[in-house]
């Protein structure tokens, strides 16, 4: 039986702010590899702040009872000071219920020599299910972070069936390639990822994302005066679009810690804001860009709390662009044509 631990029994803890309301985070596939890093950076205050205490709700599948229980026990024995409950559970309803912040990470993993595509008729199916008990139960404002892959289209099948809740609540997550592009930056020029702004991640979550440094800075200075014309083409994209692969090739797993920490990344600047700019797979509607709507696409995003926007005024008329970003969209078209029996 999956227990609660109730508020009361973390009272005697001194909260620095006990009159602020616990806000409910919920993350599923909590018995995942993901989730075993992200959980306890989420109940530790590192999402919402060590002054906000979480009422997180873990969910994942029947068959996976046994281990989403032990994720709860470690739960419990950290003793957080901002965790004042973990519910672990295999049922939807109360996984959504009343939620404000949800990370959807629960969704089988590639292998080696898989595309993310291939696992779109599996997980695909899942985020049907997911869109409507969000919709049915989740606070009307809750903000969702699609996780499990192919995540730009799970993250569109997922919003069509919450249709009670605004579709810009719903992204999917770029943060990772907009991570690793910043890191691999300044390895080659020797620099501190903090001393890199304006790197964009557009398109999907695939090899076919487009990592952008032309309009990017290290230090003040053009990226592009800093790199090699070639390095950058045949390296440094591939690199940054193949990572995810070289990571499963390495670990025989797909990248977890640095997803979880890429998914905290995300949701904790969406609710703080952040003064550079992000990279975001969002709703396409209304975008500056042309890219069609009825997508989830990556773009780079401004930030400021509660809401996101697309930043216009990239000029993408060069012809590398537009053929990088033409690859990008007819992927996420085809991949929405294969689903389109889950778009009813
Ligand atoms: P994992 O197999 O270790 O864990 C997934 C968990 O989800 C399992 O415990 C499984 O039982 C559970 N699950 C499956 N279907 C579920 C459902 N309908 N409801 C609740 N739980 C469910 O996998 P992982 O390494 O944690 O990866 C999870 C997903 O995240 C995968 O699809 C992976 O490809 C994806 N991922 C995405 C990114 C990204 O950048 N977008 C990065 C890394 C991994
Ligand atoms: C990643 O980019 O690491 C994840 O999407 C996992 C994968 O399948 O590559």
């Amino acid at each position: 039986m999956l227990s609660k631990i109730s508020a009361k029994s973390l009272a005697r803890r001194s909260f620095s702010s006990a009159t602020k309301a616990p806000k409910r985070v919920v993350v599923t596939g909590g018995a995942g590899q993901i989730s075993y890093s992200l959980l306890f950076r989420i109940a530790s205050g590192q999402f919402l702040g060590a002054d906000q205490p979480v009422i997180l709700n873990v969910l994942d599948l029947d068959f996976m009872k046994d281990p989403l229980s032990g994720v709860q026990m470690e739960l419990h024995d950290c003793a957080f000071d901002t965790l004042a409950e973990v519910n672990a559970t295999t049922n939807q309803t109360e996984a959504f219920k009343d939620a404000d912040y949800i990370f959807l990470v629960g969704a089988k993993p590639r292998g080696p020599g898989m595309e993310r595509a291939d696992l779109l008729m599996d997980n695909g199916k899942i985020f049907v299910d997911t869109g409507k008990a969000i919709n049915d139960n989740a606070s009307r404002d809750a903000k969702t972070i699609v996780v499990g892959n192919p995540a730009n289209t799970n993250a569109l099948i997922c919003a069509h069936h919450a249709k009670d809740i605004p579709k810009e609540n719903f992204t999917a997550m770029t943060r990772l390639d907009h991570n690793r592009a910043l890191t691999q930056l300044a390895l080659q020029t020797d620099s501190a990822v903090t001393d890199i702004e304006n790197m964009v991640i557009w398109g999907n979550h695939s090899p076919t994302m487009y990592p952008d440094i032309r309009g990017t800075t290290v230090a003040g200075k053009a990226a592009l005066d800093l790199v090699d014309r070639t390095w950058y083409e045949d390296s440094y994209i591939p690199k940054v679009q193949q990572r995810g692969a070289e990571i499963i090739q390495a670990r025989k797993l797909s990248s977890a810690a640095s997803a979880g920490n890429a998914a905290l990344d995300h949701m904790r600047d969406w609710v703080f804001g952040s003064s550079e700019v992000l990279s975001m797979a969002v709703p396409s509607e209304g975008n500056p860009y042309g890219v069609p709507e009825g997508l989830v696409f990556s773009f780079p995003c401004k930030v400021t709390p509660g809401k996101y926007e697309i930043i216009p005024g990239y000029d993408n008329s060069d012809a590398f662009s537009q053929e990088k970003i033409k690859a990008t969209t007819d992927e996420l078209l085809q991949e929405r044509d294969m689903v389109s029996g889950l778009l009813n």
